[in-house]
């Protein structure tokens, strides 16, 4: 199914995540707009497509912002969102009038607008505490952090309104991503960390957390075939790598990347609020639509390397 030619909205779309989805429908021909309150997205990140897609600089929070964003859009993607976990524990509210209630602003103006689905980003901290793992999508949705329950609250409209409305709608929940342009969390953290000094490092946690990594393109691809997949219409898929790893073996290879062999790794033992300690994704539903992981995490850790260290 073609998208050239096509109006899309990719809210959140000057982010981490929202910026390579850009890339990858611009790539395909759509034309695409970007609603986007510059909080902590960058206009950087779409310098290389700055003059094929429309910029809205403004909130989701705001529904006539966003009803005008949605009108004439064939699909959204509502990326839009504080995405910082521990900043979501010193401003729940934050997260619940962006997280949810910018979501439910989208929904409306969608539903509104006839658009063709609805595709909202959202997380593995809708789960909470793993009950097992590999997690599926039957899993308890128990989140344990303001944020996981900000994007529960915004997947589970969307799919309610499925039933309701018969509104297409998709929730994507993603487990952790990385690769260029992020500007935070343990892989980036990691790799500034040993820019500022290759002989020592200190990592948070005991170093036994798993996490199950996914680069950011395969990520993205998997948003635009969801989008384009009559069969994904009112269903949540899990999105990673499918290759976990704990800390101390993602620390291993990112020194290995980097050709590190003298640095002295500490760790410091304590996490903080709201962090799991295995968050692994069991990703069967997404690969028997296609999905799988293109970039391992050896080769993605270089294309970071090559990134952040240019
Ligand atoms: N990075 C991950 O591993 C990860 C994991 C799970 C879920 N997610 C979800 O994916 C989405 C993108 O995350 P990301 O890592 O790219 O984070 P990001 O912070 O880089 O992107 C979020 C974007 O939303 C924008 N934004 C924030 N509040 C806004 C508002 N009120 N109105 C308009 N724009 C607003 C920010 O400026 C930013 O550009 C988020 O919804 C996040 O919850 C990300």
């Amino acid at each position: 199914m073609s998208i050239h030619g096509d109006r899309i909205l990719v809210t959140g779309g000057a982010g981490f995540i929202g910026s390579h989805l850009v890339d990858l429908l611009v790539d395909a021909g759509a034309r695409v707009r970007v609603l986007d309150d510059l909080s902590a997205g960058k206009l950087d990140n779409l310098k290389e497509v700055r003059g094929d897609i429309e910029f809205i600089n403004g909130s989701i929070r705001d529904a006539g912002t966003v009803n005008n964003a949605v009108a004439g859009c064939r699909l959204v993607f509502n990326f839009a969102a504080n995405a910082d976990v521990p900043r979501s524990v010193e401003h729940p509210d934050l997260d619940f009038f962006t997280n949810s209630v910018g979501a439910y602003n989208v929904l409306a103006a969608a539903r509104k607008h006839g658009v063709e689905r609805t595709l909202q980003a959202s997380t593995a901290a809708v789960y909470g505490e793993p009950v097992y793992t590999p997690m599926d999508e039957g899993h308890p949705l128990r989140p344990i952090s303001p944020y996981g329950a900000s994007k529960l609250g915004a997947e589970s409209l969307g799919l309610a309104w499925h039933h309701t409305y018969e509104f297409s709608f998709t929730a994507v929940r993603i487990f952790n991503t990385y690769g260029p342009r992020q500007p935070r969390y343990v892989i980036h953290d990691l790799f500034r960390k040993l820019q500022r000094n290759p002989r020592q490092l200190e990592v948070l946690g005991t170093g036994e957390q798993v996490r199950d990594y996914c680069y950011v393109s395969d990520t993205a691809g998997a948003f635009l075939a969801l989008a384009l997949n009559p069969k994904a219409d009112g269903q949540a898929y899990n999105i990673a790598g499918g290759q976990p790893v704990s800390i101390r073996e993602l620390v291993a290879m990112i020194l290995d990347t980097l050709g590190y062999t003298n640095t002295e790794v500490t760790y410091t033992g304590k996490s903080w609020p709201g962090d799991i300690t295995r968050l692994v994704a069991d990703i069967t539903k997404i690969t028997a639509q296609g999905f799988a992981p293109r970039i391992n995490l050896s080769e993605g850790l270089l294309r970071f390397a090559d990134w952040i260290q240019p």
